[in-house]
């Protein structure tokens, strides 16, 4: 069976945390999602946390080599030998440079970079609307598109609702201005790769998690009759 080593990609708001939960639920692998692993750093003021927080409360990327670090260290774990899903990884050109030579390192390769597609006017209504668990900020709603049952609870395990600091209007506009300008070179870096798979990420959750195992379903059959 190929290994199902994966890149969700999208702009903020695409929805590549609602879909990495449900794909790791899937397929039982690893997910990696930078920026709640940053996130959880800066929460819990490690040093790495307190050398990105300034970065991430004005929507900047944080540097290169930090972040290269931390999921290079995840890659070799036991854990991921089967397979891993990257949310947030790579956002830059050296940032994919870097991860193509640990994969070469480590003797395994990519198999699918899945771009979520969505339009700035839906990311921006996604973005004003999202509430995250304070214990798990992987339980994710939306007050219109995916409400919790009850104001502020989540449904899974009761934690408080929150607002994510960088979900004011002025960190989202300089955080799809990052994403422009760093992280969209990425696709034609994938294309060239020819692992490039797009989904339509306007459709519900449902609908894009089903697209998402379609492009998959396809990519295992042909890798297994050796297209
Ligand atoms: P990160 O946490 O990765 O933020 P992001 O890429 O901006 O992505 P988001 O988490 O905002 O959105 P998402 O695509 O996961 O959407 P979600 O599923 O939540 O990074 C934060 C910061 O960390 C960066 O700014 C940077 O500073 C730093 N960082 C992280 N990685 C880095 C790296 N590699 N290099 C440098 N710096 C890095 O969905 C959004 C909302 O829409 C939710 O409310 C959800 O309920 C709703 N929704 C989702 N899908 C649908 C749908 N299909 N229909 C309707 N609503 C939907």
């Amino acid at each position: 069976m190929p290994e199902l080593n994966l890149i969700l990609l999208g702009p903020p708001g695409s929805g590549k945390g609602t879909q990495g939960e449900r794909l790791q639920e899937d397929f039982r692998l690893p997910y990696y999602a930078t920026g709640d692993i940053l996130r959880a750093a800066v929460k819990e003021g490690t040093e790495i946390g307190n050398q990105v927080k300034e970065f991430m409360d004005r929507g900047d990327l944080v540097p290169d080599d930090v972040i290269i670090g931390v999921i290079a260290e995840r890659l070799q774990q036991e854990e991921a030998a089967d397979g891993f899903i990257l949310d947030g990884f790579p956002r830059t050109v050296p940032q994919a440079e870097a991860l193509d030579s640990k994969m070469k390192e480590l003797k395994r390769e990519m198999m699918a970079a899945i771009l979520i597609d969505v339009s700035e006017d839906e990311v921006l209504r996604r973005l004003g609307g999202r509430r995250t668990c304070e214990q798990n900020p992987g339980h994710i709603y939306h007050v219109e598109f995916d409400p919790p049952k009850q104001e502020d609870v989540c449904d899974i395990d009761g934690g408080k609702l929150l607002v994510r600091d960088d979900d004011k209007p002025e960190v989202i506009k300089n955080r799809l201005a990052q994403y422009k300008e760093k992280t969209e070179p990425l696709t034609a870096y994938y294309e060239e790769r020819g692992i490039l798979n797009h989904v339509d990420g306007s459709e519900s959750p449902d609908e894009v998690e089903e697209a998402i195992h379609g492009i998959l379903a396809t990519l295992r059959r042909e890798e297994e009759e050796g297209m």
